[in-house]
């Protein structure tokens, strides 16, 4: 790719701040022309004065040793006699902070290469280019930006040209992150601290776009939170380390400006600096994320379940920056791998997710190490060197269910001979045949496994939940391999030893972990999801009883929580699936959102019961782990499923379960093969049931199963119970 182009840098150090790249030329207008381009950083393209595309970030976040995309934009229509195109590239993740530990990542130089084709003229970047400081003067992704719009126009001088590889480029994979919904304040006002804040009422991922009329010198100074605190002032020692501010110095007169290069996570700004009052007309926010189109919808009866289906779809949004990240405003907003592991699947309801995630898992390829192991997170920015159960499963996981959702055989080709490798590193991994046992490191604070993360049955003071991470590494060694064993068959390969592997994996977790013995919701949970109990009604007996005992309350955290809900639901318990569901005191989904959540909180006690925060430590207020909980509403309580022999919803399997505490439920999800519907209504005579498939389903309505045709379907049922 690019191969007549050259890497151009400017001649001084950019430092912290955004260069700009200048090409004037000679056009033909009415021809073709396109523009192949990428940088080390994030770039805009601005061609006579008109943006090209609108790919905000771009060249996107990828693993940027081995993987940078390269954008090649139509720009027929922007050509005119005589042109000028100019680049500005900021930091971006490929020298911002974050990425400090990348130390040849971080230190590049601030470059640039592109190629504009135009009916057989050719311009590529050389030495005929120029480049000048721009007025943004600082840019980084955890710290924001600052424009400084009084600074003379750029004054352009030579380039240099770089020695980086050109072997890394690749076309664009993933869809481009745009911006998206623009919201007013919902109010601003004063805090009882005296500051000025401004609440957009949501919290997002983007940043914030001012209009203004000020003098030359003015300065604009705002600053970033999620949440206020129990008195109502400004908070945001959760954001750690990242100082996420957005300075703008005013020139005269009316102006707008926004951030270029950089992004926020926010729902909340404070109003540093201001000329003036600041009246909510001077403020919009603007979200950013992957262009993806929308494919699910779940509506009920019940306000505050719709809150949280709302909070599960913004922390997708807010974390899906492009790769998939644990949360979009602190001193991380990295692809943690078992975040994504655990929400990969309510991603797919939500969103068409099929090209992210290839994309992505493009990534986790090119980070998978020569043992199999995959990084806890993809880029590996911070050189971790573990490999951690229930995060790097997500090599499995991942290609799996967007198989399933999709039906695309490529994810799983692409994939298969990684998938393999994980599997195989585990196997390589453990002190003990068939099991993955560690060595024991209960007692440091970062073992070898994150264990049931932020589990509510942990020891004071510590993230790790109870369930040993032996037994959870084990389990998913065995749901790993199970679902090689289905994606290889899927493919046509001969899965024999892989087969019998997996079962000498399940024979070995039975005996070494009999449910009997099983003390935490969340190892009930893996035995009961991943198939390894004989005793199916048993564990799920014990399970139900263990929350019951516990005041209807879970106590799971990032490995157990996603598929609570299923363990009970489809082992005979869905009335305490809704109970937890619907629980509403503390620890519960609707615990936030009595709290006024408008995303998913990194942990169930994030805000406490009396308004006072958990640590500064790990408090993220929009981690979109535990929103998993949309996929049992859409494939559980709307019973919307793909059905495994004929992926991507080729044919449909609809089983709906109703409950009495809700007066309806409506689960929508736009398939490859067209809309399925499922609603369910609590009437005086009973529950009916309307189902609309597109495809060939198998609707199961109070265990009855109906093989239907394409089309639309009323059943009726006695009332739902629980
Ligand atoms: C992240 C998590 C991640 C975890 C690993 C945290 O700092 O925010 O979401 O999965 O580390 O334990």
């Amino acid at each position: 790719m690019l191969e007549k182009a050259l890497w151009i840098s400017p001649r001084g150090d950019a430092g912290d701040g955004a260069v700009c790249f200048r090409r004037r030329f000679q056009g033909t207008p009415g021809g073709k022309a396109a523009l192949n381009i990428t940088c080390l950083g994030v770039y805009d393209a601005y061609l006579n004065g008109r943006r090209v595309g609108d790919f905000i970030l771009a060249p996107g976040c990828t693993e940027y040793e081995k993987r940078l995309q390269a954008q090649t934009y139509d720009i027929s229509d922007m050509i005119q006699a005589e042109n000028e195109l100019i680049v500005t590239v900021g930091k971006g993740w490929h020298r911002s902070r974050m990425i400090a530990k990348r130390e040849g990542l971080y230190h590049a130089p601030c470059a640039l290469i592109a190629q504009l084709d135009m009916d057989g003229q050719m311009i590529v970047t050389d030495e005929a280019w120029e480049a000048g400081p721009s007025n943004v003067i600082f840019s980084d992704i955890w710290d924001g930006e600052t424009c400084d719009a009084t600074l003379p126009e750029t004054v352009y001088g030579s380039v240099r040209t770089v020695d980086w590889p050109r072997d890394i480029l690749i076309p664009q994979e993933g869809p481009f992150v745009k911006e998206q919904e623009r919201l007013s304040p919902r109010s601003v006002f004063v805090t009882p601290r005296g500051e000025t804040v401004i609440d957009f009422g949501q919290e997002i991922t983007g940043y914030v776009e001012i209009m203004l009329s000020a003098k030359k010198g003015d300065r604009v100074v705002l600053s970033c939170g999620e949440m206020l605190d129990r008195d109502g002032n400004f908070y945001n020692e959760n954001y750690r380390k990242a100082l996420s501010r957005m300075t703008y110095v005013c020139r005269d007169g009316k102006q707008t400006w926004k951030p270029r290069f950089t992004f926020y996570g926010f729902r909340y700004i404070r109003v540093d600096e201001w000329p003036g009052e600041a009246s909510p007309d001077c403020f919009q926010a603007v979200a950013l994320y992957s262009d993806m189109e929308r494919t699910g919808f779940l509506r009920t009866a019940n306000e505050k379940l719709n809150r949280l289906i709302e909070n599960t779809l913004w922390s997708q949004r807010g974390n899906f920056v492009d790769i998939p990240t644990d949360c979009p405003q602190r001193d991380e907003r990295m692809g943690w791998t078992g975040d994504a592991q655990v929400f990969c699947k309510a991603a797919c309801y939500h969103y068409n997710a099929k090209q992210f995630f290839e994309k992505w898992m493009g990534d986790l390829r090119a980070d998978q190490r020569a043992d199999g192991s995959i990084p806890d997170t993809v880029p590996n920015f911070w050189l971790i060197q573990r490999s951690s159960a229930a995060w790097g499963d997500v090599m499995t996981v991942l290609p799996w269910r967007v198989y399933l959702m999709y039906g695309d055989k490529k994810i799983l080709e692409q994939n298969f001979e990684a998938m393999k490798g994980w599997v195989d590193y585990i196997t390589g991994d453990t002190l003990e045949k068939n099991l993955w046992i560690g060595p024991d490191d209960s007692s440091i604070m970062w073992q070898k496994h994150y264990g049931d993360w932020l589990a509510l049955d942990a020891a004071e003071g510590s993230y790790h939940g109870a369930t040993p991470n032996d037994l959870i590494a084990s389990a998913f060694y065995a749901h790993s391999a199970n679902l090689l064993v289905k994606a290889g068959k899927a493919l046509g390969r001969d899965m024999v030893e892989y087969e019998a592997m997996r079962n000498r994996i399940r024979e070995a977790f039975l005996q070494r972990y009999p449910v009997t013995a099983m003390t935490t919701q969340t190892a009930l949970v893996l035995a009961l999801a991943f198939d390894l109990t004989n005793d199916k009604p048993g564990a799920a007996a014990r399970l139900n009883r263990m929350i019951r005992e516990n005041g209807n309350k879970l106590k799971t955290g990032f490995v157990g929580t996603p598929h609570l809900l299923y363990a009970l639901s489809e082992n005979g318990y869905a009335d305490t699936a809704y109970e937890l569901l619907l629980q509403e005191a503390y620890p519960s989904w609707l615990y936030e959102v009595n709290h006024g959540a408008t995303t998913i909180w990194e942990h169930w006690d994030g805000m406490k019961e009396d308004g006072s925060f958990w640590s500064t430590d790990m408090n993220s207020f929009n981690h979109y782990a535990y929103g998993a909980v949309a996929d049992w509403l859409y494939s559980a309580a709307g019973g919307i499923r793909p059905d495994e022999e004929a992926p991507g919803f080729a044919r449909a399997v609809i089983a709906p379960i109703p409950s009495p505490r809700i007066q309806s439920l409506e689960a929508e999800y736009k398939s490859v093969h067209g809309t399925i519907r499922s609603k369910w209504t609590n009437t005086r005579d009973g529950v009916r049931y309307e189902i609309a498939t597109p495809v060939p389903a198998e609707i199961i309505i109070d265990g009855k199963r109906h093989s239907v045709t394409p089309g639309s379907y009323i059943f009726y049922s006695e009332a739902a119970k629980g």
